[in-house]
């Protein structure tokens, strides 16, 4: 009995290894689509390899080798020589099968406009398929400079779709770029290339160099190494900033002393180093050369500000990135030394007298100079016309919504009633995973210990120390508005704060998918849809969103930043963030909120909460159209007040109802009064899920679809200088 199983399992494994080989089929005639020709054969063996190298299912050896997908009509199962019924027929031929039932790879793959996360790829049809169903592209990450390892990506386009934008990749990484068809028997071969984004800014700007000593002409610097998920670390360059002279420093504008000089700036680059030579302290003002860089001598009279600029190069390509100074920059105070004797004591008065004066000149200059800025101002909201000029800068940024105005300032012994605190011990932040950088310092990637328990959270690092009164205050403020938010499923939450000597800690809720990305993602083309999100999925985002807004509203906060890189997602749900502390950003990627602004913000107008529920809209816009571009045809951002102002609004896309523009389109009335709240907001969305004989949203393919464009560049702000 059992020997009797081996057999057939033999035999089964047998005719597998047959077929998958390639077997005659018998004669046929009127054979259709014989696609190719395989020249200069030798043996019917060799054809129907060749063949099936071509993904073909169908081999034809006759006087010439051809291949083929269709078989024709069977006349016999014998060769078409031992068939006697065939001697008079025809056209006919024997056919032999490939076993290949797969089609082949794409042709023609095309890879243009690569940038540091971006490239646009075309493909044609496979030459050998019978039907596809799709096309599969895949970027397989093999070298990466990043710490934490960036996706590989995959997505899926229809079988009509032959080109299409790759938009999430990784700064100077090398990526398998592949596409394959796939078909009902299964995935077919790949068509491959590598491809190497290019060099993205470095992400993490360097700490400002810590001061050791400065005995007027030098000054000994203490110096940290920084990590770049976006290149490598080539070098570092040691700025030297004349801080006395109100002159803006220009990143763009930096050169050696002597050129400087030359051109009259004030400062300029005073070495170049090598990063293993980054721990050791360096002295500037010297007098050597560093990396073809000269270091001269300090003035003893001046105060200085020193940079640290992080370089990466590759190729051809080099981008630099500054320390960045967190509202009090680090200034080298000449009367930060003690000096013991009197020589330089004499001096030192002479210096500490000349800057007060200074001091006091500048504080009379200020005052002077903020009437005249408040002067201004008011002309400006008595005349609309030239608030066309730039987006809002006019307004108090605390969030608060304005009944509210005298918010008590806590300080950190009522902060520590309200909040749970957090033992230094009990945090374990990984100083190379930087997840942003905020206003008032970095945040990274941290643990909580509790007891056993290890809880991932993002860590807030601001040095309290080195704050000035006001920055604390507005640090303050802002934590006083998570700490004032609650607890809310769709509100990003605050879990507590640790304080060390030098630093406060405040540890966030840790969720790494933003709703851009996210949306941009699931830009794909499945069989008949052009999104991997369901269009429930679409409204219910927004659905909780609105509910977290309408929780803010409840708490008395302004969000004033709200757009899809302001929303993470954990596990798919949604969690507002991006306002109070709660805001950082990789430092590149400082968006410009211009594009979801409030009309009434641009006429100089404070935020209100119907301000947010424009944003909102514009938020409910972006998620329909899969993280597009708002008013993407206008690329120059300065230009939006203007046109808003003049009725300019975002447009009802072919696939959303009249229904979900119109709430749209309400949030969107320059009459705050005739805005929606949240809490209607809601019920109008809600409405509009349970109305299931109107589809509010539709992301199935139509016709010449094509997807909302998608400009980073004009999303984000044009960076302050250094
Ligand atoms: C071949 O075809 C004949 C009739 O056309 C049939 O009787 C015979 O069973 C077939 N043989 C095989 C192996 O299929
Ligand atoms: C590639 O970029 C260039 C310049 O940005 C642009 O002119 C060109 O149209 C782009 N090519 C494609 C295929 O989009
Ligand atoms: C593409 O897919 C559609 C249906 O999904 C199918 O009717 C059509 O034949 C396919 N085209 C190719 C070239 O396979
Ligand atoms: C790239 O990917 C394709 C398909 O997945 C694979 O066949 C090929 O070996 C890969 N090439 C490299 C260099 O990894
Ligand atoms: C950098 O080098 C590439 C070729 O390696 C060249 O195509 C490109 O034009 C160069 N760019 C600059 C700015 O020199």
């Amino acid at each position: 009995m059992r020997s009797l199983s081996y057999v057939i399992l033999f035999c089964t494994v047998c005719s597998i290894v047959c077929w998958n080989e390639g077997y005659f089929l018998g004669c046929y005639s009127n054979i259709p689509n014989v696609r190719t020709n395989i020249p200069s054969y030798s043996g019917q063996n060799n054809c129907i390899k060749a063949c099936g190298s071509r993904y073909y299912r169908y081999a034809i050896p006759d006087t010439t080798c051809s291949c083929g997908n269709y078989e024709g009509e069977q006349v016999s199962n014998t060769t078409c020589n031992e068939c006697q019924d065939c001697k008079d027929k025809e056209g006919i031929l024997d056919i032999y099968a490939t076993g290949n039932l797969l089609p082949g790879p794409p042709r023609n793959l095309r890879i243009s406009n690569v940038t540091d996360t971006s490239l646009k790829i075309s493909w044609s049809e496979p030459e050998s398929f019978v039907e596809l169903t799709s096309y599969k592209i895949r970027a397989k990450l093999l070298k990466t400079f990043s710490t934490f390892p960036p996706m590989s990506p995959e997505w899926v386009y229809s079988n009509k779709t032959f080109q299409t934008d790759i938009i999430t990749l990784h700064p100077s990484s090398i990526y398998n770029l592949s596409i394959t068809s796939v078909s009902p028997d299964g995935e077919g071969a790949a068509i491959y290339s590598d491809v190497k984004t290019e060099i993205g800014e470095p992400d993490n700007p360097p700490s400002p160099p810590e001061l050791l000593s400065n005995d007027g002409s030098q000054i000994k610097i203490k110096m940290m190494a920084v990590t770049n998920n976006n290149g490598p670390v080539s070098a570092y360059r040691i700025v030297v900033v004349n801080n006395d002279v109100k002159e803006s420093f220009n990143k763009d504008n930096l050169m050696s002393y002597d050129a400087a000089k030359r051109m009259g700036l004030t400062y300029y680059t005073a070495a170049e180093l090598n990063p293993i030579e980054i721990t050791k302290p360096f002295i500037v003002g010297d007098g050597r050369s560093y990396g073809g860089f000269y270091n001269p001598q300090l003035d003893p009279n001046v105060n200085y500000n020193i940079i640290l600029g992080v370089v990466s190069r590759m190729g051809n390509e080099t981008k630099i990135c500054y320390s960045v100074p967190f509202s009090d920059t680090l200034v080298f105070k000449f009367s930060d030394e003690e000096g013991e004797n009197s020589a330089l004591i004499v001096v030192l008065s002479v210096a500490i007298g000349l800057l007060s004066c200074v001091l006091v000149a500048s504080v009379i200059g200020f005052i002077i100079l903020r009437n005249r800025v408040t002067n201004r101002r008011q002309r400006l909201s008595d005349n609309q016309e030239l608030t066309l000029q730039g987006p809002m800068i006019e307004v108090e940024n605390n969030g608060y919504i304005p009944e509210e105005e005298h918010v008590p300032i806590n300080h950190y012994r009522s902060l520590r009633q309200k909040l749970q605190t957090f033992l230094p011990s009990q945090i374990k932040i990984d100083t190379s995973n930087l997840l942003g950088t905020g206003k008032f310092g970095r945040v990274n990637r941290a643990n909580i210990l509790n007891g056993d328990n290890l809880t991932p959270i993002a860590a807030y690092t601001i040095q309290d120390k080195k704050m000035g009164q006001e920055t604390r205050k507005s640090m303050l403020q802002e934590l006083d508005l998570l700490i004032k938010t609650g607890k809310h499923d769709n509100i990003i939450q605050l879990l507590g704060t640790c304080e060390t000597p030098q630093t406060v800690i405040v540890a966030l809720e840790l969720v790494t998918t933003n709703l851009k990305e996210f949306l941009l993602g699931s830009r794909e083309t499945l069989p008949e849809r052009f999104s991997s999100l369901s269009e429930y999925q679409a409204l219910d985002t927004a659905m909780q969103i609105a509910q977290g807004m309408a929780h803010l509203e409840h708490s008395k906060i302004l969000h004033k930043q709200l757009c899809a890189r302001s929303i993470l997602l954990s596990n798919g749900v949604p969690k507002i963030s991006g306002y109070g502390l709660a805001q950082y950003h990789s430092h590149n990627k400082i968006p410009d909120y211009t594009r979801w602004t409030a009309i009434e913000v641009f006429r100089g107008q404070p935020h209100n909460p119907k301000s947010d529920v424009w944003s909102f809209a514009c938020l409910l816009w972006e998620i329909c159209a899969l993280g597009g571009t708002p008013y993407a045809s206008v690329s120059n951002t300065n230009e939006i007040p203007e046109k808003i102002m003049r009725g300019l609004r975002l447009p009802q896309l072919q696939y959303f109802s009249e229904d979900l523009y119109q709430v749209m389109l309400d949030c969107w009335q320059i009459d705050t009064d005739e805005r929606p709240k949240f809490e209607q907001l809601l019920e109008m969305l809600m409405a509009l899920q349970e109305n299931t004989f109107v589809p509010y949203l539709s992301f199935n393919l139509m016709a010449n679809f094509q997807y909302e464009p998608f400009y980073p560049d004009i999303e984000l702000a044009v960076r302050p200088n250094y």
